[in-house]
């Protein structure tokens, strides 16, 4: 085959490798003095998120569930700037409080950006909460709401606050359902592994976006969602636990690739959300590749509706 061939499709998959992975931000800041709160930094694109923000001189709080892996992060942003890590198990709705308890000792006054970043993709099998919700749901959406309710006071502490919801694309997957907000009708379904799983993580997405919508109707707080690409992380933990999916994931690896980003680049749009200036952030507005976009099934009613239906279920939790 000739040379200029290879050589074409070698220079056509790098330049498509990099229109993939775009969006890069741009923002740099001197964040002394400003705080940041961050969730599931123990890895991924959270912890670069940490990272990036560390070199800019914010106070770092990480809030981890595996204290180990977090560990190794705390001792890398200690050498940047002051850090601390705090423990949440989101999936737990005691751990949220009790993680807020532990920031109190802290005696940190206030929070200036709050990125919800952790998240749980796609289980093979149907999974819950400690409470008994759905686990992406639990987890994505109602832990980071509870926290973020229980975290309010400090965002109001500080002046011009945000709330960064790092939600997906994969919202559009999503079939949002009152009725039946734990799917706990395809719990059973032979197809929960392929399809039911990634519409309970689409519906957690999408209340991530429509949480960043109505927090500032509530609390005067600006929120903003985004997605931050297709990065290759642990995200895919649950997925690759499952044998034959394992040797297709390792299959496509290289296709992989070429269309995913590195932790780095994925952190991008979550740097460009925090660091945007206030008065251009879009309040309620949802980002990809560090650019606003428009996201789907996303409305004002939707909104207020996933407001009311959390703050009701979180009642007890709520209470002082
Ligand atoms: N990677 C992608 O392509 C992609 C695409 C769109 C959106 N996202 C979103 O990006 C965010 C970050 O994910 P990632 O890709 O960086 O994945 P990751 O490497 O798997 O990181 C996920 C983080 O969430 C934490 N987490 C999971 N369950 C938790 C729980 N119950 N309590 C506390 N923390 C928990 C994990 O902590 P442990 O290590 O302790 O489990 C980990 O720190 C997620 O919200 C995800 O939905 C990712
Ligand atoms: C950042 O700002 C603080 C005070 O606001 C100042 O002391 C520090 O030198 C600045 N850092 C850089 C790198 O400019
Ligand atoms: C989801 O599960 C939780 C915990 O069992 C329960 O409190 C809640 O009512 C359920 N929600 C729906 C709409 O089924």
């Amino acid at each position: 085959m000739c040379i200029f061939c290879i050589l074409g499709i070698a220079i056509f998959l790098w330049l498509l490798h990099i229109y993939m992975t775009g969006g890069v931000c741009k923002i740099k800041k001197n964040l002394s003095g400003k705080v940041v709160f961050i969730t599931g930094a123990n890895t991924g694109i959270g912890k670069e998120t940490a990272l990036q923000l560390g070199t800019m001189g914010a106070t770092i709080v990480i809030a981890c569930r595996d204290t180990i892996k977090g560990q190794a992060v705390l001792d890398e942003l200690n050498k940047l700037t002051k850090a601390f890590m705090i423990k949440l198990d989101l999936s737990c709705l005691n751990s949220v409080k009790q993680s807020v308890e532990d920031f109190k000792k802290l005696n940190i006054p206030q929070i200036d950006i709050l990125i919800n970043n952790a998240g749980v993709m796609a289980p093979q099998t149907y999974k819950t909460t400690k409470q008994s919700y759905e686990l992406q749901f639990g987890t994505n959406h109602l832990g980071h709401f509870l926290l973020t309710e229980l975290l309010v006071p400090y965002l109001k502490v500080a002046q011009q606050s945000r709330l960064v919801n790092v939600a997906s694309l994969a919202h559009k997957h999503s079939k949002l359902d009152f009725q039946d907000i734990n799917c706990s009708q395809y719990a059973n379904s032979k197809l929960w592994p392929i399809k039911y799983n990634l519409q309970a993580y689409g519906n957690s997405k999408l209340c991530n976006i429509l949480h960043a919508m109505e927090v500032s109707k509530r609390h005067g707080i600006k929120g903003c969602s985004l997605h931050p690409g297709v990065v290759r992380t642990e995200l895919v933990r649950e997925i690759v636990g499952n044998p034959i999916l394992n040797i297709v994931f390792k299959l496509v690896t290289p296709i992989y690739f070429i269309f995913t980003k590195s932790c780095l680049q994925g952190a991008q749009t979550t740097l460009q959300c925090a660091l945007e200036d206030y008065d251009k952030l879009v309040d309620g507005g949802y980002y990809s590749d560090c650019k606003i976009k428009q996201p789907l099934f996303a409305n004002k009613q939707l909104a207020e509706k996933l407001w009311e239906f959390s703050t009701e279920k979180l009642k007890p939790y709520l209470q002082k």
